[in-house]
């Protein structure tokens, strides 16, 4: 198993390019399905995700070509319309497959995610929309099976949808389901995410009639079938904050190259909160420092507020900065396991519930630590970039889920960073 040796408080400073973002990706990826002729996507980023959803797609008979970051895969033949257990566990987002393949295919049996009792979290709005769309689904030794049996010429039908609470994935499975159900589909309390509008904006060249994109009602006009088409997924707004984030700790002067500003207004607002300088241009974001910085407090929620899956990283700059604040998370219970691997670190964080209350100005040192989700590893890079002496992060698997060249990228611009097997 790989590790991160990392050498700390080294400034950072140049120019770093945005990848491609990983939960546009996913869906748009998964949106070929829909259609029998071929998607030519754009700006994939190259991440263990990534190639978990081409092995699911594949599986099922999706044809895949691939040179660098330029993808093409074509739906026409699907045999195969079963996503099994051991590529939904690793990812969770394989869930999207449901909607389209119930769509196109009127049959689908995709494992549930480990854990998840159905009715409850996390995956009871995407059954219940399509339930509300015809769709009659069972839970079969551990798989939801979905099928649109005794529907008029085997189609969803469309339908209005009040989701109960504003999910990302659930929106958009129900709005690839949508576009070719029977009629009209009304989403209410949609994702806002900037990842779902581009996963919208793909469908619409594929020949979708979508509006409201980016509001709490998205309408979806149901077609009889879908067409091929060309896009470029958009620049990856996580990817984007952690840099930022690190050039804040370490001090120097960082571009990010590819950043459309007011698609990560949150982040880079809370970022000028601590004392940095922002400035934004046309497709770049620069963030300067000087290394000194005000710790600020943070209650993470759904787009256009500050991003649960930046949270980690700002308790990371938290733990340096000088003050005392509040981290509140409100999307995900159990999103603090970064704490502890930070206190290993020097940090002095105190966990209530859902709220972690860190004390700031400290200085970190290197440590063994552990990485334990995707978010939670970016903190530990950050603080790592920022500490005293040497830190060794293990288990860095689930850094390779969501960062593209995560040490190139950050040893071009300065860090110390040595990959170990
Ligand atoms: C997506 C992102 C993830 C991000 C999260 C929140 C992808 C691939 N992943 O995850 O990086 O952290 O949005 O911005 O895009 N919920 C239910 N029932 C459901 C669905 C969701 O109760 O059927 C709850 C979840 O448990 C959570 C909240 O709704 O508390 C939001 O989750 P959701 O937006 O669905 O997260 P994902 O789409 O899985």
């Amino acid at each position: 198993m790989d590790k991160l040796i990392i050498n700390g408080q080294k400034k950072l400073n140049g120019d770093v390019y945005i990848s491609g973002a990983k939960n546009a990706a996913l869906p748009i990826l998964i949106a070929s399905l829909l259609s029998k002729e071929e998607l030519k996507l754009k700006n994939v980023p190259n991440l263990f995700d990534i190639k978990t959803t081409e092995k699911l797609l594949f599986a099922m008979g999706v044809e895949i070509s691939k040179i660098d970051s330029l993808m093409k895969l074509s739906a026409r033949d699907i045999k195969d319309f079963h996503a099994p257990y051991d590529l939904v566990k690793t990812m969770r987002a394989s869930i999207l497959v449901l909607g389209p393949l119930l769509a196109r295919f009127g049959s689908a049996r995709v494992s549930l995610p480990g854990g998840c009792a159905i009715g409850s979290r996390p995956v009871d709005i995407h059954i219940k929309g399509l339930e509300a769309m015809g769709a009659s689904i069972k839970i079969e030794n551990g798989d939801i099976v979905a099928s649109t049996n005794g529907l008029p010429g085997g189609k969803l039908v469309g339908a209005e949808i009040s989701m109960s609470q504003v999910t990302v994935t659930g929106t958009e499975n129900l709005m690839m389901a949508a576009c070719l159900a029977k009629g009209k589909t009304i989403l209410e309390n949609s994702a806002k995410e900037p990842e779902v509008i581009d996963l919208g904006n793909c469908l619409i060249k594929m020949g979708a009639i979508i509006k409201g994109l980016g509001t709490d009602i998205i309408t979806i006009e149901g077609v009889e079938e879908l067409n091929g088409a060309e896009h470029s997924i958009i620049f990856d707004r996580i990817e984007a904050g952690t840099y930022m984030v690190a050039v804040a700790m370490t001090g120097g002067e960082l571009n990010c190259i590819g950043v459309e500003p007011d698609k990560m207004i949150s982040i880079i607002n809370k970022l000028r909160e601590t004392g940095v300088e922002v400035i934004e241009s046309d497709n770049i974001v620069t963030v300067k420092s000087n290394g000194t910085l005000k710790s600020v407090s943070i209650e993470t929620a759904p787009f256009p507020g500050f991003p649960t899956d930046m949270q980690a990283q700002f308790m990371a700059l938290n733990t340096i900065a000088e003050g005392v604040s509040e981290i509140k998370e409100t999307i995900f219970e159990n999103r603090f396991m970064h704490v502890q691997e930070l206190i290993r670190m020097g940090a002095d964080i105190e966990i209530n519930q859902n709220t972690a209350v860190v004390r700031g100005g400290k200085m970190l040192e290197g440590a063994s630590v552990m990485a334990t989700d995707l978010r939670a590893s970016a903190s530990l890079i950050l603080a790592a970039l920022s500490a005293k002496g040497t830190t060794v992060i293990d288990r860095i698997y689930h850094l390779d889920r969501g960062y593209e060249n995560l040490e190139k990228k950050f040893n071009q611009i300065g860090a110390q960073i040595e990959r170990v097997n």
